[in-house]
């Protein structure tokens, strides 16, 4: 799959725009970092290290704005577009991540805005290139986990479109697949924003990778009727008592305890927060109408009824079968010893 996101040779932001797929493959092209906070909100771009990347490229694109600005106002400047970039979405810790690795940059190097400015252009880009690197890596460790004829359950798209490039859940997928072994995947549709059925469906057919879609509802009795091996999804969020991913994990993760089916979750350290637990972590709610209506459109739900819409639920680590790391597989306690 090509990457969802790159910083161009004429210094803009250009990302596939993930709401018209799997339709249409579009680009979107930002010079404004205000842009790029709209697109994370209203999800042209999507996924934990992918909406990580964007945020410093909007950082990026704030330097250019206002690197002819005295440091003082500059600084001032940027204390801004970083608070708006952080206030797009509040669950993905790689956002925040993202931004406060940008801001190190202006902390540690008391230079002049301009080239503080070619500083953080160089960095956005370096991190755009590690993210594919970190998720070839994970894609290594979690191939040793699948055995040839597997077919993997996957929740929400944690693939090539939630990152720059390979993804973290799909990534050992691919890697298995790469290495000679047989594996299918079965993608839940992923309610209310469809993000299996449009975006894990498209990516994995794209490069040829066999992949069924099925209702969220169906993964229990696919797991009772053997035809689940494995579930290996992405996260958001890894607080030191949970995993934060796509609402609905929860209940995937609860059928495959009770099926014996190994759960991995693939996590980018980036995504780790073993510092908070989950009183510290905001739920994304997001618009009731994405419930009531099917993909903003048909009301499936009487007028005047509200719906809930919590984008994101926790899965406790007692359900986790291993945690996918750049630097290997861990259970919860390895996973504490490693990186707390
Ligand atoms: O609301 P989204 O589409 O941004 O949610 C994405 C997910 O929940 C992914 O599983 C998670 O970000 C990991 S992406 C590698």
């Amino acid at each position: 799959m090509i990457p969802s996101i790159i910083w161009t040779s004429e210094d803009k932001v250009k990302m596939i725009d993930q709401t018209l797929l799997p339709q249409k493959l579009e680009f979107l092209e930002f010079d404004d970092y205000r842009e790029v906070a709209t697109s994370i909100k209203v999800m042209n771009i999507r996924g934990a290290p992918a909406i990580g990347v964007a945020a410093a490229m909007g950082m990026a694109l704030a330097t250019i704005e206002y690197k002819n600005l005295p440091k003082e106002k500059f600084l001032e400047a940027m204390e801004e577009a970083a608070n708006v970039l952080r206030n797009t979405r509040p669950t993905a810790s790689n956002l925040f991540w993202a931004i406060d690795r940008i801001w190190k940059i202006i902390d540690t190097y008391p230079d002049n805005p301009e080239n503080l400015s070619e500083l953080i252009i160089e960095e956005a880009k370096l991190m755009a290139q590690e993210d594919i690197i970190v998720n070839k890596s994970i894609g290594k460790n979690g191939a040793e986990l699948l055995e040839d004829g597997d077919v993997v359950l996957t929740h929400c798209n944690a693939g090539s479109l939630a990152t720059v490039q390979y993804g973290t859940a799909l990534a050992p997928i691919r890697t298995a697949i790469e290495q000679g072994k047989k594996i299918e995947v079965i993608a839940d549709e992923t309610r209310p924003r469809l993000q299996g059925a449009r975006l894990t469906a498209y990516e994995l057919q794209y490069d040829k990778i066999p992949v069924n879609v099925i209702s969220d509802t169906s993964s229990g009795l696919l797991m009772r009727l053997g035809k689940i091996n494995k579930v290996i999804v992405g996260t958001d969020r890894v607080t030191s008592d949970a995993v934060f991913n796509k609402i609905g994990t929860y209940l995937v993760a609860l059928a495959a305890k009770d099926n014996n089916i190994p759960f991995y979750v693939a996590a980018p350290t980036s995504s780790l927060s073993l510092g908070e637990t989950i009183k510290d972590v905001t739920i994304e709610q997001r618009d009731s109408s994405e419930v009531s209506n099917v993909l903003g459109k048909v009301r499936i739900v009487p007028e005047g009824v509200e719906c809930l819409n919590y984008a994101f639920d926790m899965t406790p680590f007692r359900l986790v079968t291993g945690i996918i790391t750049e630097d290997g597989v861990f259970t919860h306690k390895e996973l504490l010893n490693r990186y707390l």
